[in-house]
C-alpha cells in the first residue's frame, strides 16, 4: 500500500493536441507551474479481492474506473487487483486541471505500492499516458513537457526547469461558473486538431513559447513568462474557436476578467491572465501584488483562489 500528496499544475505554455492517441504524445511541448494549496490525496493497495476506485467519496463510473485501472495495468504489469482512494481539497470546478494531480498521485502511489523504481522523468513518462498534463506534476516549481520525436514516446517527459524555491509568485484563480463544462479538454482537442485550420499555425509556433517562457522562468522576468503565457492562451483559444463545431469555452464574466487584468496592467501592476479548458480565468502576478488582482476579480466570480509555488510529490505513510 502507498499514498501520494501531489500538487495540480497550470500551463503558463499550453498543451493542446496530440500526435499519437495510444502513447498520448503531444503536439507541441508545454511549460507549467505546480500550484500550492491545491493537492490530490491517492491511496493505492494491491492485494484486495476486486479493483475498486472510490474519487472523493464516491464510487468512480465505469469510464472513470476504466481509464484508472488501465493506467495501472501500465504502471504495474501484470498487477494484482487494486483499491485506489483518491480525494481532492479543491473543488474540480476550479478549473485546474484536475487530471494533473490526479494521475501523476496515481502513478506514484501505484509504483511505490508494487515497490517499483523509476527515475522521475520514467515516471512522468507513464503519467503522460494516464493524461498529458499529469507528466508536469511529477516536480514542484516549474517544469518544462519537452515533446519528444521518438516513436514509442519514451523522450516525452516533463524535465524541471526550476524548484519552488527558485521564484515566488501568485495565481490568483476566478472561478466563473462552477457547472460542468460543455465539452472536456480531451475530446476539445482532438475536434481542434481534426477540424480547425488554424491547427497547423499553432503547432508551428509553439517553440519560441516554450523558449520565452523557460528563460523567463530562470530570469525570473515576470513579463516575460507573463507575454509568452497569453499569447500561447490566445493562440491555443483560436484554433478552438475555429474547430468545427467550435470549442467554446468563455463566458462574457471570463471576458470581463480580462478586462480586468488589461486595466490592472495599465495602472502598472505586473499581472497577466490565462484560461484552460473552461470559463475560469487565472492571473499570474507577484506576491505584493496578489492582493490587488484578488479585490479586481471579486464581484466579477464565484470565487477566488490564492496559490502560490507548489512543491514535489510526496509519500506519506
Ligand atoms: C487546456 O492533460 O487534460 O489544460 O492528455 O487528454 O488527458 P489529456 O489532456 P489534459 O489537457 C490539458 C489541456 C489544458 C492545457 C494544459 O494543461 O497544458
Amino acid at each position: 500500500m502507498a499514498q501520494a500528496v501531489v500538487h495540480p499544475n497550470i500551463a503558463l505554455v499550453k498543451y493542446w493536441g496530440k500526435r499519437d492517441q495510444d502513447l498520448n504524445l503531444p503536439s507541441t511541448g508545454s511549460v507549467s507551474m505546480t500550484v500550492s494549496t491545491f493537492e490530490t490525496r491517492t491511496r493505492v493497495m494491491f492485494g484486495v479481492p476486486d479493483d475498486l476506485a472510490v474519487l472523493n467519496g464516491r464510487t468512480a463510473r465505469p469510464d472513470e474506473a476504466v481509464r484508472i485501472f488501465e493506467h495501472l495495468d501500465r504502471v504495474v504489469p501484470g498487477r494484482r487487483p487494486a483499491q485506489v482512494v483518491s480525494d481532492n481539497n479543491f473543488p474540480s470546478a476550479a478549473g485546474l486541471a484536475s487530471s494533473s494531480s490526479a494521475f501523476a498521485a496515481l502513478t506514484v502511489a501505484a509504483a511505490d505500492a508494487a515497490g517499483l523504481e523509476f527515475t522521475p522523468r520514467a515516471l512522468s513518462a507513464l503519467a503522460r499516458q494516464g493524461s498529458g498534463s499529469a507528466s508536469r506534476s511529477i516536480w514542484g516549481g516549474f517544469v518544462e513537457w519537452q515533446r519528444g520525436s521518438l516513436i514509442d514516446g519514451s523522450d516525452s517527459h516533463g524535465v524541471q526547469i526550476a524548484p519552488a524555491s527558485h521564484w515566488d509568485l501568485r495565481l490568483v484563480v476566478a472561478v466563473v461558473d462552477s457547472g460542468r463544462k460543455p465539452i472536456g479538454s480531451r475530446a476539445g482537442m482532438n475536434r481542434t486538431m481534426a477540424t480547425s485550420p488554424m491547427y497547423a499555425a499553432w503547432v508551428a509556433s509553439y517553440m519560441a513559447d516554450v523558449k520565452q517562457a523557460r528563460q523567463g522562468i530562470l530570469d525570473r522576468d515576470l513579463e516575460a513568462v507573463g507575454d509568452a503565457m497569453e499569447r500561447s492562451t490566445l493562440k491555443m483559444f483560436s484554433t478552438m474557436l475555429t474547430s468545427v463545431p467550435p470549442v467554446r469555452y468563455w463566458k462574457p464574466a471570463s471576458l470581463a476578467l480580462q478586462d480586468a487584468v488589461y486595466r490592472l496592467r495599465d495602472q502598472g501592476v505586473p499581472v497577466w491572465w490565462t484560461m484552460d479548458a473552461g470559463p475560469n480565468v487565472k492571473a499570474l502576478t507577484t506576491p505584493e501584488h496578489a492582493d490587488t488582482v484578488r479585490a479586481a476579480f471579486e464581484g466579477g466570480c464565484e470565487a477566488v483562489h490564492v496559490l502560490g509555488v507548489g512543491g514535489p510529490p510526496r509519500l506519506e505513510p
